[in-house]
Formats: C-alpha cells, structure tokens, sequence
C-alpha cells in the first residue's frame, strides 16, 4: 500500500506538491473514479490514471527500448549519456537499471526494470534465456563458422554454450545470431576468431519476445503482463 500523492511523484519523477495539484485538479483518477485525497493508499489492484494515462501501482517495472548508438546500457549517474538518462520524463522513475548490457555502438532490445531477481533470471546463463540478434559482417560467413558457433566454441581459454547462426540474405553477409549467455563483447568475438568483423550489431528478441518494431531508435515502451510471462521468468504477481 502506497499513498496515492507519493505514487504519482515517484512515478512520473514530480514532487509530492505538484502530485497533490494534480489531484486537486481533478487529472487523477483512481478505478475510473477521480481521486478525492492525496493520502488515499493504493493497492496493487487498483487502476490509476493520470490525464488519461495509465500509471501502474505495481513496485516493479519493465520497459521495452529500442536502443539507440552511442547510449552507454549503465543506470543514471555516468559520464556518458546511458539509456535510463533518455527514457522519458514519466518513465524515469527510482532504481531503474538496464538488465543487460549491449556494447555502446549495438542498437536494439534493451530490458529496463527495478527488479534485480527477475534481471537476474533472465541474464544467468544457467536459465538460458535466448537472446537473438542480427549481424552485419564485411565478409560472408560459411559453414565452418556455422558449425564452430553451434558447437559450443572455444574462445579463448572458455567453451561457450552452443549458439545458433544462420545467414539471412545471399550474399550470406547479414547473420542470425543466438547466443545464451553474455560475455564481453561476444558475438563480435566469435565472428572475430574467424576473421570476420561485425559492422553492425542489433538485438531483435529476448526470450520469445521480439523487439516491437514501431519502436523508432531512442523510443521505448512498458512491457505487457502476457509478453513477461512470456520470458517465463516471472511469477504473475509481479507482472505490470
Ligand atoms: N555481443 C557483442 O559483441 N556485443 C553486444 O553488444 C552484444 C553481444
């Protein structure tokens, strides 16, 4: 149980006063009803809207970006302009953290949340969360690299899990990679050991769930309760 005003500051990033004005102003409504106090204490059941918009009561949040180049995948805080930095305003709420990191120049699906268990599930390699991108290579791959990837390759002193490649045009020059861990810069290092450079890396899917293509470079979205539990890690009380 929270109360309502200290709801909608933490939510939309606003102080308690201008959450109480926007209650007072008749923009909050709580199961369709407006809002009477600002000391009303929400459930998680109940629906809150803010000018129309849904805010969620729920503790944990789980926000779907399409990454941009040049963002950094860290929290808020950083030299560098980091993905929490460009979410927008009534998004960037408390302890948001990317449940992953894609390299700086990589675009794509990142997984934006406050919850450390469920980053954690999706990201230990023993839950083997699939995580599918697509490769741009300067030169095309061929079956040995197909076979070394799905083989469980060695890099280095490590032998990866086996990953899945496949090309994906004639010229066999743009990849379908999956992989089911995240090491340093790892795809780019597989391609590496076979001569091949990666010019341009994107994650398309985590799980079996695909980065929703309207999303526009920079531009994110909640994720839904059925697209959670379609990663299969998390338990429905802590869907949105
Ligand atoms: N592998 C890489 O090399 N870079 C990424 O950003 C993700 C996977």
């Amino acid at each position: 149980m929270q109360r309502l005003d200290k709801l909608i500051a933490d939510k939309l990033n606003i102080t308690r006063s201008a959450a109480k004005q926007l209650i007072k102003s008749g923009e909050v409504f709580v199961n369709a009803s407006p809002a009477k106090s600002p000391d009303y204490k929400c459930t998680d059941n109940d629906r809150i809207t803010v000018s129309g918009r849904e805010i969620s009561s729920n503790k944990f949040v789980y926000i779907m970006m399409n990454k941009p180049k040049g963002v950094i995948c860290a929290s808020e805080g950083e030299k560098e302009k980091t993905v929490v930095d460009i979410l927008p305003k009534d998004m960037k709420i408390k302890n948001l953290f990317p449940a992953g990191r894609l390299d700086k120049d990589t675009t794509g699906f990142v997984l934006i949340t406050n919850d450390g268990e469920f980053a954690h599930d999706i990201l230990s390699p023993k839950k083997h969360v699939p995580k599918t991108y697509l490769a741009l290579l300067d030169k095309p791959l061929d079956k040995s690299v197909i076979m070394d990837f799905e083989g469980g390759m060695m890099l280095g002193e490590e032998k990866l899990l086996p990953a899945t490649l496949s090309a994906e045009n004639e010229e066999k020059t743009l990849a379908r990679v999956v992989i089911r861990q995240g090491i340093y810069h790892q795809i780019k290092r597989m391609f590496k050991k076979h001569k091949i450079e990666v010019l341009e890396l994107k994650r398309i899917k985590i799980g079996a769930l695909p980065l929703d293509e309207s999303l526009g470079e920079g531009e994110c979205r909640y994720i839904t309760s059925p697209e959670l539990l379609s990663l299969g890690t998390v338990p429905n009380d802590r869907a949105v």
